[in-house]
């Protein structure tokens, strides 16, 4: 229906614009990545988390562009910091640059290659943290769902994006293994004794865990 907004772009319409999102946003564009960050909403949601939860230290696993870089980094006091983990080495300097237009350069710093090794590397240095955020390869998200509970403070908050699969999770005629793995991640999310959690069904499914 013509005029009628949906009830995301609805509340996105509430939101003041961001320049600087705009601008990273923009970025990605411009340098051929994946369009995929997440929405403005979201990212307020990110950025409330991380200040709620007072968290000092931060585990995102998905780096991309800076966008949810960005909104986690934000809602860290100034002693708090940001590690990020990225595949990539072209989009980790891509996501670095955008912090530090940001002002956030020194919050944050990047672990490349492979996140499984990264983690595994993280344990063995004895790290722990308050806020995960899980945005990487689908296939492998009960693996990251096992290590942040494994390198999690107390009372440390999770997040997953995409838990829906634009409707695939909830597609019995999808057998494929990043679904399957999905769905998995989706029950642990919310039914695994080490956790509290539940999913909104907004935006592709957004998982919020707390660990007990
Ligand atoms: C897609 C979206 C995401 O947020 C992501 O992390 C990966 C893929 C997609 O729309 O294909
Ligand atoms: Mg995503």
């Amino acid at each position: 229906m013509k005029g009628n907004l949906t009830a995301e772009q609805y509340v996105e319409s509430l939101l003041e614009q961001d320049a600087m999102l705009n601008k990273v946003k923009e970025g990605i564009r411009e340098q051929g990545m994946p369009e995929i960050s997440i929405a403005p909403g979201y990212g307020k949601l990110l950025t409330l988390l991380v200040k709620m939860n007072g968290a000092k230290r931060v585990l995102e696993i998905g780096a991309l562009g800076g966008y949810s870089g960005i909104c986690l980094a934000r809602g860290l006091s100034d002693d708090g910091r940001l590690i990020s983990l990225e595949l990539k080495q072209e989009y980790a300097d891509v996501a670095y640059r955008h912090l530090t237009e940001a002002g956030l350069g020194d919050k944050v710093s990047y672990r490349i290659g492979e996140a499984l090794d990264s983690l595994v590397q993280l344990g063995e240095e004895g790290q722990r943290f308050d806020v995960f955020f899980i945005d990487a390869d689908k296939g492998n998200y009960p693996n990251y769902l096992e290590w942040a509970i494994k390198l999690a403070n107390p009372g440390a908050i999770i997040v997953g994006d995409n838990t829906l699969m634009h409707g695939r999770s909830m597609d019995p005629r999808e057998k494929g293994n990043a679904v399957t793995q999905m769905r998995l991640f989706n029950e642990k999310m919310t039914g695994d004794p080490r956790l509290e959690g539940v999913i909104l069904p907004a935006y592709d499914g957004l998982a919020i865990a707390r660990v007990r």
